[in-house]
């Protein structure tokens, strides 16, 4: 997490009306039944075929994790003053995670007078004493632990529950990462010291050794600074990719990028050189607030193709070369506060879903001990709530549910790949609610779609296509496919209006999501320049999927309604396809 401006600290004005569109839309959704089966741990070791990470078997493993530090002063991972260890676990995959990236600082493992702090006295020696209360409460038995056994206490929480873990070096200092003048940002600044960091990563990675949950380290968070050069990015990765490698050739090595990690492009002249294969995964982080000000004051449809393209050939062209990417932080206000943020997600889940790709998101944590000088810090960016008791906004992690699952890659299916019509401003999918209505639904119920090369969307099962009638009048379902009312364009910079190509003459006309969740059609907003409109309700995207939800890839069983049931309705019919 990178603090240019800091993101928690900034408010905006307006933001609101995305907010209250996705809140009408999800009203018939109930939240409180978010609840995601908590799948088995994959077969270890995983490693990498081409783009994707796979599990000894050879099938996909999508990471879908969460950032949950324990890098800040204390050392000692946040939370633990809140709620029993065990019980953030369990929501931890509840919330249908099966990943945690644990951050750390280098000098857990190599500053002799944290060896044998305990937890108790690290967090009195701050101060921090309605903390250490906290944790006497919650989680007594961690208490007088070491600092390093506490951190492995939370890795074997994790493994109980099924979760994995990717250990990420954060900083070498404990504290609030990252400036770019903190010392901390380049090899050979102040506080990074290549052969002490080479070091650590050693002892980290020997002693998760054998371990049954942590498939990965995170060799260096957001390298920067003016410090940073080409031939040390090269020089110090390779070497600390070997060094992880030695001591623990079972878990898979993930390199950061230059400048926050948000850039990766020059892999695109030479790719990295490592006496090993099948285990290197590269990581990128993406925020809104490092898109300047173009989220909020420029037209979201050229923010979202421009950022999308920035993303593209700052890293995301290595998914094509054949080498996975984790996008191992992205963030935004949960509260939906932040226009910038909102406009932001939106655009990003549409190109996480389309890419498919491993994700892990900042942050779990709903608060910190102490954070850049405040007590009880609360995270505006964090999943759990402040006492970590709940999600902080259930509708934002069923936004996120969409892309907790594969839709693509070895081994999940044998079925051929159909498409699947995304909203991103829910996070729901398009099916059939009756043969006349369309609507949004959990995407793990969405229909199977065609859209084609001739510009048709063609529900699979039936063969009809998706037609216009009106603006204002419900989008339907038709048997006649061959004349302009069923034919259909991704119009605008961001390629995510579905316009019909029967224009009237008061404009185009694009598919668009009712208050009731039912698919409708209306005027096109806001396509281009105009910066103070939000064209959100009306951003599809059509992505590639061979999920098969009769199998294991069905994580949760909503019935259409959106309750919860026990049982899988669609087995038969996607059987068929
Ligand atoms: C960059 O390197 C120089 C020389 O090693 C060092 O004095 C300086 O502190 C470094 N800059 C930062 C921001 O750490
Ligand atoms: C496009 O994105 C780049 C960064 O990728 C940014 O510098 C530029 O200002 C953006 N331009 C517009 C018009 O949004
Ligand atoms: C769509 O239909 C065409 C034939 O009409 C077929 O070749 C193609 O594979 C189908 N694609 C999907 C994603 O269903
Ligand atoms: C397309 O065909 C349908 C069904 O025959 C008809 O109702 C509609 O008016 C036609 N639309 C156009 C633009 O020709
Ligand atoms: C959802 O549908 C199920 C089965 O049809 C029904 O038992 C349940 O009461 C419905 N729930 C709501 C909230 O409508």
């Amino acid at each position: 997490m990178n603090c240019e401006p800091h993101a928690s600290q900034r408010n905006h004005p307006n933001p609101r009306t995305n907010m209250l569109i996705l809140l009408s839309l999800l009203l018939f959704l109930n939240p409180s039944t978010l609840l995601a089966e908590s799948t088995a741990l994959p077969a270890f070791p995983l490693s990498t075929s081409s783009r994707w990470i796979v599990d000894a078997e050879g099938r996909r493993v999508k990471l879908a994790c969460g950032n949950w530090a324990a890098h800040m002063e204390a050392v000692v991972a946040e939370g633990l003053g809140k709620q029993r260890l065990e019980a953030i676990s369990e929501s931890v995959a509840s919330m249908g995670f099966n990943c945690v990236r644990l951050t750390w600082p280098t000098d857990l493992l190599t500053d002799p007078s944290l060896a044998s702090l305990t937890v108790r006295r690290s967090l009195l020696r701050f101060g921090l004493i309605e903390a250490a209360a906290g944790v006497q409460a919650n989680n007594p038995e961690i208490m007088d632990l070491t600092l390093f056994q506490a951190f492995q206490a939370v890795v074997s929480s994790l493994a109980r529950n099924n979760i994995m873990v990717i250990l990420d070096n954060q900083i070498t200092k404990p504290g609030w990462c990252c400036s770019k003048l903190d010392g901390n940002g380049f090899f050979g600044d102040k506080y990074f010291d290549p052969e002490e960091w080479l070091e650590a990563l050693t002892k980290m990675a020997t002693l998760f050794r054998g371990s049954t949950n942590v498939v990965g380290m995170s060799l260096r968070n957001e390298l920067r600074g003016p410090n940073q050069t080409l031939d040390g990015w090269y020089k110090y990765m390779q070497r600390g990719a070997e060094a992880v490698h030695s001591a623990n050739p079972e878990i898979i090595v993930i390199l950061s990028g230059l400048d926050y990690d948000k850039d990766l492009s020059f892999l695109s002249v030479k790719q990295v050189e490592l006496p090993f294969t099948n285990k290197l995964v590269f990581e990128l982080h993406w925020y809104g607030f490092s898109d300047g000000q173009d989220w909020q004051n420029g037209n979201p449809n050229e923010a979202c193709g421009n950022a999308t393209r920035g993303f593209m050939r700052k890293g995301g062209f290595l998914l094509k070369e054949g080498w996975p990417l984790f996008l191992s932080e992205f963030g935004v206000d949960v509260m939906g506060n932040s226009l910038t943020d909102n406009r932001f997600l939106s655009c990003f889940l549409s190109v996480a879903a389309e890419l498919d790709m491993d994700w892990a998101i900042w942050a779990l944590q709903g608060s910190y001990y102490h954070r850049e000088g405040q007590l009880d810090f609360d995270e505006t960016y964090g999943v759990f709530s402040h006492d970590w008791s709940k999600a902080r906004n259930e509708r934002f992690v069923q936004r996120l549910v969409a892309i907790q699952k594969p839709f693509q890659g070895p081994g999940i299916s044998n079925i051929a790949p159909y498409h699947i019509i995304f909203h991103p401003l829910s996070g729901l999918c398009i099916r059939k609610k009756s043969s006349l209505k369309l609507e949004l639904g959990p995407c793990s119920l969405s229909d199977a779609w065609n859209y084609t090369l001739e510009h048709d969307i063609v529900e699979k099962s039936t063969g009809f296509c998706l037609q216009v009638e009106d603006t204002g009048k419900l989008a339907k379902l038709g048997t006649y496919c061959s004349n302009s009312s069923s034919k259909w364009e991704l119009i605008s910079d961001s390629k995510m209006h579905i316009a019909s190509k029967m224009t009237l003459n008061r404009g185009a006309v694009c598919l668009d999501v009712s208050p009731e969740g039912l698919l409708v059609t209306n005027l096109c907003k806001c396509l281009r320049r105009d910066g103070t409109c939000s064209p959100e309700s009306q951003w599809f995207k059509i992505i590639s999927s061979t999920r098969d939800e009769a199998g294991e890839s069905t994580q949760i069983n909503l019935l259409p309604n959106g309750t919860l049931n026990s049982y899988t309705p669609f087995i038969s019919r996607r059987k068929q396809l």
